[in-house]
């Protein structure tokens, strides 16, 4: 459906060619300070035009707050954001009256409903995020305000090129396990202290001069060839406390990879070590534990990637998403049309080449929507446990140390 979220709910609405889209955002603690400009920093990170990389679609994605605040402050009722969809091109699309475009969303969209929007991508359009970014921002604010929570998402990989710290030197002998280094002491620094503006340094949103100059360049190579390139997103949320998560359907790792994995084209999600964990005998990939400076427990390395039994553990949760290249191309493809007669199919339309620069900060804002979910679940659950007479008589292997209070 098109809500997510239990406690801090986002419903978003709007097709590629329609009048706007947005969102509504349910559940937004009432207090915080928000204005529009909160949320278009983000906005404008995401919209289409910003290089020669991206699709020359020009939107403004200018964000009307609409209701659920007052001279600047959340009231705790639903906010509502408004984005007008303001250059349309529906005539673009008329050769996908005859063709599915193969690889998007055509085709599976008239099977399931019986009927679609005319042109584009409809729902299923990249401008469906613009909901999501919104929403995120609110999200994201109250987070750095009431807990220090940092989110940032920067672009590891264009093709085959990649973030040189993000590549484990994995061996091909397949008994050597000391040659396993997916987790490197750099990639370890990298996730400790990236930021938005170092990442926002880059067209490609890749932090590192050499292998981003080398994804300009494929990218450039793809859009000249009337082609495109997937590429992955890397990202962590640090300062998240240690108790979110619900067991077992909603493990946190199982909330963001839902979240993550309803971003259009994505294909794959990973968190922690990953695929490349599987390689790594339990000696080397256990994270042992360690008293941090606040007396709390931590762990000397983080191959769970901040979470365990699908339950934050108070490190730094970083993840991975796999981003397909796009569908829409613009050279000849030989396909179907939908009564089956052979053809080929040239798309028209503006398309983005690759879509992982934009991508960086729809996934920060789905990050946000699920660690501020999970923390208002686990806040009731805290509260209404508070209010309970203390126990006693209970063995220690049943209770929590004193000095050991989670979320
Ligand atoms: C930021 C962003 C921009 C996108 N731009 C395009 C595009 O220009 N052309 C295209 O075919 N798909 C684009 N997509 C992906 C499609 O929306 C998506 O592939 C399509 O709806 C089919 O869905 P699926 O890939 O999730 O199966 C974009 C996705 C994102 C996240």
């Amino acid at each position: 459906m098109s809500t997510y979220g239990r406690l801090f709910r986002v419903t978003t609405y709007g097709e590629s060619h329609c009048a706007s889209v947005g969102a509504i955002v349910d559940g937004c603690p009432p207090g915080l300070e928000l204005t529009a400009a909160d949320i278009q920093t983000q906005l404008s990170r995401r919209r289409p035009g910003q290089s020669n990389l991206t699709t020359p679609r020009d939107e403004k994605d200018l964000v009307h707050l609409q209701s659920g605040t007052e001279r600047g402050v959340t009231l705790g009722t639903p906010i509502g954001l408004l984005v007008k969809n303001e250059d349309q091109r529906p005539h673009d699309y008329s050769e996908t009256d005859l063709y599915p475009r193969p690889s998007h969303a055509d085709y599976t969209y008239l099977e399931k409903y019986g009927i679609k929007a005319s042109s584009g991508g409809g729902r299923s359009s990249a401008r469906e995020t613009i909901g999501r970014v919104a929403a995120g921002a609110i999200a994201e604010k109250y987070l750095k305000l009431a807990y220090g929570i940092e989110i940032v998402a920067f672009v590891s990989s264009v093709g085959k090129i990649h973030l040189p710290s993000t590549v484990s030197s994995a061996s091909s002998n397949e008994d050597d396990d000391e040659a396993q280094d997916a987790l490197s002491e750099e990639f370890r620094h990298l996730i400790k202290t990236i930021t938005r503006e170092e990442v926002d340094k880059f067209p490609t949103r890749c932090p590192h001069p050499e292998t981003s100059e080398r994804m300009i360049q494929r990218i450039i190579r793809a859009k000249d060839a009337q082609d495109s390139i997937g590429g992955t997103v890397t990202a962590v949320i640090r300062n998240v406390p240690s108790g979110l998560g619900e067991p077992v359907f909603d493990k946190f790792e199982a909330a963001l990879g839902h979240a993550m994995l309803s971003i259009p084209a994505t294909k794959g999600f990973e968190i922690g070590s990953g695929f490349k964990g599987t390689e790594v005998p339990g000696s080397k990939h256990n994270d042992p534990f360690v008293r941090r400076d606040d007396g709390k427990l931590g762990t000397t390395t983080n191959w769970s990637g901040g979470v365990q039994g699908g339950i934050t553990n108070g490190e730094d949760i970083y993840f991975r998403i796999g981003f397909k290249s796009p569908a829409t191309i613009s050279q000849g493809q030989a396909t179907a049309q939908y009564d089956g007669t052979p053809g080929e199919l040239a798309a028209r339309g503006r398309h983005d080449p690759c879509v992982v620069p934009r991508a960086v900060p729809i996934v920060e804002a789905m990050a946000a929507i699920v660690v501020l979910d999970q923390l208002l679940i686990q806040n009731s659950r805290k509260t209404a446990a508070s209010l309970l007479p203390e126990l006693s008589g209970l063995p220690p292997s049943m209770v929590q140390p004193k000095n050991a209070s989670a979320a």
